[in-house]
């Protein structure tokens, strides 16, 4: 079977790919192998024969005109490609809580993107994600006050990248659902509890502020607006133990 990963250079797509090219013959399509899905250069060969495409791109930046222009444009060139090119599954990765996040621009560029795919006509799954534990980085900064940290305590059930990948690959692998599926972590967390675990690792010593008022991409988010649905698929790797690798892969070698 021929598979397109689209974003197949980033975060979960450098994971996906190798679990992919075991069987199948997979095309890494991203601006850095020569297609860009907002000029559409590159895309109509890439995508020639394939029966999946799996998109894990994301924009550039996760301001809200940058990102909705992004999922846009992306969105339309790749499902007209799609159909150009007879594929028989459009499988994307977008994140849980999207469609209670409208003041969001980040995630209203994210419903779009769906709302694209769900309008499509193609046969699609799309697999939403809680925030990568690779990600709580992201989520400390973009709460940063000088020497505070602003993180809203709302509730929070992350997941390791690795997981999400394994997740994709029975997703890319199996039939369209036609359908939204969640995959999420084994535990659940407040996020500002999680920002101090990873400054602590960090060996940071900002302090983190719990602040219901804090936005998050924009949003000031309820207690379970990250969580899941009622049937979401558990991953199983812990937070403690995606630390404990991080320290030891990640920051250790770097000191
Ligand atoms: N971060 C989280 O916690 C989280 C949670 C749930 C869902 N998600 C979703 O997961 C998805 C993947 O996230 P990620 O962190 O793996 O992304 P990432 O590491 O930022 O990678 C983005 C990928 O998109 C490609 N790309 C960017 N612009 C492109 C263009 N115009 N044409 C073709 N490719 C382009 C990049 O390659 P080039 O630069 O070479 O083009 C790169 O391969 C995103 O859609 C995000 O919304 C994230």
């Amino acid at each position: 079977m021929k598979i397109v990963v689209v974003g197949g250079t980033g975060l979960i797509g450098s994971k996906l790919v190798p679990l992919l090219e075991r069987n199948h013959e997979v095309v890494i399509a991203s601006r850095s192998t020569g297609v860009d899905t907002i000029t559409g250069e590159g895309l109509a060969d890439a995508l020639a024969g394939a029966q999946v495409v799996v998109d894990v791109s994301n924009s550039p930046s996760l301001e809200k005109m940058v990102a909705s222009a992004f999922f846009e444009a992306s969105g339309c060139n790749l499902m007209a490609a799609a159909k150009a090119a007879g594929v028989q599954h459009h499988v994307a990765l977008s994140a849980v809580g999207t469609e209670r996040l409208p003041e969001s621009g980040y995630f209203r560029a994210k419903m779009l993107q769906e709302n694209l795919i769900r309008a499509s006509n193609l046969p699609y799954t799309i697999l939403r994600s809680t925030p990568f534990y690779e990600y709580i980085n992201g989520i400390v900064e973009a709460g940063s006050d000088g020497d505070t940290l602003r993180i809203s305590p709302a509730l929070v059930q992350p997941i390791a990248g690795d997981d999400v990948a394994l997740a994709l690959r029975d997703v890319v692998l199996g039939q369209a659902q036609n359908r939204e599926l969640e995959i999420v972590g084994p535990d659940r967390f407040r996020l500002d509890e999680l920002a101090q675990q990873i400054l602590a690792a960090n060996g940071d010593p900002r302090l983190v502020i719990a602040d219901a008022q804090a936005p998050y991409f924009g949003a000031i988010l309820r207690d379970d607006t990250l969580i899941p649905g009622d049937h979401p698929r558990f991953a199983p790797t812990r937070f403690e133990d995606w630390l404990r690798r991080y320290v030891a892969q990640v920051l250790a070698p770097a000191n």
